[in-house]
C-alpha cells in the first residue's frame, strides 16, 4: 500500500490543470453500453474508478481503447449480462450498467454494492425508478437481477428521505432513453453531471430535456449515431485546490475548470475571507488574506456539496472562530475529523453537525484515509501542519483524483508517495 509524506508549510503559487469530471465519466462510460455505434470521449480523467469502469465494460462485450484522456468504446454486441462482486465491490458506481443493459438487451445481473465508509448507501431508488419502467427485479444472493420484455416509458418519483439521488435520475435517464414513450422523472436531481450525461446521449441521438431542473423529460428513441464528446471539467477537483490555497494562505490559478459550476463553493470561500476571481475557464484564489468562521449547510446542488465537505472542515479547524458544518446527504460522513483532531484540531461532532472551533495550527501525525474526500480533507491539512505528516491508505484518494501529488508538488507542496 502506499502514503503521502507532507512536509507542511510551504506556500503554494502557479497553476493547475483541472481534469475531465469523475462522476459524469463513470455513468457516460457506462452508457456507452446503450448503442452499438462508436463512442468517442475526451477529457476522460485516469482515475482508478475510471479504470475500473473500463474493466467492466470490456467484461461486459465492449472493445475499448483508451489513451491520453481519450476514450474509444465500441459495443458491437453485448456478451455479458453480469457485474460481479469483485468489480462492484471496487467501486458503486458499477450499478450505472444496470439501467443500460436492461435497455440494450433487457436483463441485467448487478452485484449489490453493499454499505461504504460513509455510511449507508442503498439503491432502492434506482430499482425503483427502473421498476416503474417495467422491469422486473428480484434481489437474489447478493445480485439484482433485472429483466424486462419492453421498458416503457412512465412517470417516475424517485425522491428519497434525503431528497433526489443523482444516481438513481441518471440510471432511469440511461435506461429510459430507448425505451418506448415519455418519461418524466420529477423530482430529479440537477448536478452538472446529470446535465453532462443528459448532454451526452443527447449528442448520441437520444432526445432529453429538462436537464439541470427537477424535471427531466425523456423521449424514449431507439436509433442513435457515432458520438464524439469531451466532458465537464471536475468541480470538486477544482473546489478541493481552490481549498488548498485557502488553507496555506497561497494565491493560485485553476484552469480548464468551469466557475459556474463552483458557485457554492466560491461563495462561501469569499464568505470566510477569501478573494476569488472567476474567469472563463479559470479561477484565481488569493487565501491571503484573515480569514474568518462560517456555517456551512450540505445539501444537493446548487448548495453547498457533500463532496467539498471535508476539505472545508480541515479548512475552517485553522480559522479563527467557530464555525459549523451541516451534513444532510451521508449519514457518516465526519471520518475526517478524528483525524483532524489527532492534528490539533478542535472538532465536537453533535449528530449530524459537527462544530469546529478553530485553532492556531496544526501538527504534522500519521492519520489514516477512511474515504474519497476525506482522503483529501487529510493532505490539506498535511499541507499547513507544523512538521511531518504521513497519510496511509491513499488508494482512496487515486480513486477520484488524477495525479494529486504531482500537482501539488508543481505549486510548491512538499508532497511524496511512498510504499507504506
Ligand atoms: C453521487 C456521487 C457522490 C456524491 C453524491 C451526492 C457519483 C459516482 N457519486 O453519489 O460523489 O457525494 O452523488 O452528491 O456520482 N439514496 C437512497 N437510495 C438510493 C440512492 C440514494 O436512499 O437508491 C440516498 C443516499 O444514501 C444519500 C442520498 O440519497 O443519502 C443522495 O445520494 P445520491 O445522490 O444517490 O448519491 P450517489 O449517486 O450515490
Amino acid at each position: 500500500m502506499q502514503q503521502f509524506v507532507i512536509e507542511g508549510g510551504k506556500k503554494l503559487s502557479g497553476e493547475v490543470k483541472i481534469a475531465g469530471a469523475k462522476n459524469s465519466a463513470l455513468p457516460i462510460i457506462a452508457a456507452s453500453l446503450l448503442t452499438d455505434k462508436k463512442v468517442v470521449l475526451e477529457n476522460i480523467p485516469d482515475l482508478i474508478d475510471v479504470r475500473t469502469m473500463i474493466e467492466l465494460i470490456q467484461h461486459l462485450g465492449a472493445d475499448v481503447i483508451f489513451n491520453h484522456h481519450v476514450l474509444k468504446i465500441h459495443t458491437s454486441k453485448i456478451k455479458k449480462i453480469d457485474a460481479p462482486y469483485d468489480i462492484v465491490r471496487k467501486m458503486r458506481a458499477s450499478y450505472y450498467v444496470l439501467g443500460a443493459l436492461l435497455a440494450r438487451v433487457k436483463k441485467a445481473k448487478v452485484s449489490l454494492p453493499g454499505g461504504c465508509a460513509i455510511g449507508p448507501r442503498p439503491i432502492d431508488l434506482h430499482i425503483k425508478g427502473l421498476r416503474t419502467l417495467g422491469a422486473s427485479i428480484e434481489i437474489k444472493d447478493g445480485f439484482i437481477n433485472a429483466h424486462t420484455r419492453k421498458l416503457l416509458g412512465h412517470e417516475v418519483n424517485i425522491e428519497g428521505p434525503k431528497g433526489t439521488s443523482v444516481g438513481a435520475t441518471i440510471n432511469v435517464m440511461i435506461a429510459a432513453a430507448q425505451a418506448k414513450g415519455e418519461t418524466i422523472i420529477s423530482p430529479a436531481a440537477c448536478e452538472p453531471e446529470v446535465i453532462d450525461v443528459a448532454n451526452f446521449l443527447n449528442a448520441t441521438g437520444f432526445d432529453i430535456t429538462g436537464q439541470g431542473t427537477h424535471r427531466i423529460t425523456i423521449k424514449g428513441k431507439s436509433s442513435a449515431t457515432d458520438v464524439k464528446y469531451s466532458i465537464i471539467p471536475d468541480r470538486i477537483e477544482a473546489g478541493t485546490f481552490a481549498a488548498a490555497a485557502a488553507i496555506t494562505r497561497s494565491s493560485i490559478t485553476i484552469q480548464d475548470c468551469c466557475p459556474d459550476h463552483l458557485t457554492s463553493i466560491l461563495d462561501k470561500l469569499e464568505e470566510i475571507g477569501v478573494m476569488v476571481e472567476r474567469g472563463e475557464d479559470n479561477i484565481v484564489v488569493h487565501g491571503t488574506r484573515r480569514l474568518h468562521a462560517t456555517n456551512i449547510f450540505v445539501t444537493t446542488y446548487p448548495g453547498f456539496p457533500t463532496d467539498m465537505q471535508a476539505q472545508f472542515m480541515a479548512l475552517l479547524s485553522i480559522v479563527p472562530g467557530t464555525s459549523t458544518v451541516k451534513e444532510t446527504i451521508f449519514e457518516n460522513r465526519f471520518m475526517q475529523a478524528l483525524e483532524l483532531m489527532r492534528m490539533g484540531a478542535d472538532i465536537t461532532i453533535e449528530g449530524d453537525t459537527a462544530v469546529i472551533n478553530g485553532v492556531n495550527k496544526l501538527s504534522g501525525a500519521y492519520l489514516m484515509a477512511s474515504d474519497l474526500r476525506a482522503s483529501a480533507a487529510l493532505v490539506l491539512a498535511g499541507l499547513v501542519a507544523k512538521g511531518k505528516t504521513v497519510v496511509r491508505r491513499i488508494y482512496h484518494l487515486d480513486r477520484g483524483y488524477e495525479k494529486f501529488e504531482t500537482k501539488l508538488r508543481r505549486l510548491g507542496a512538499k508532497i511524496k508517495r511512498q510504499s507504506e
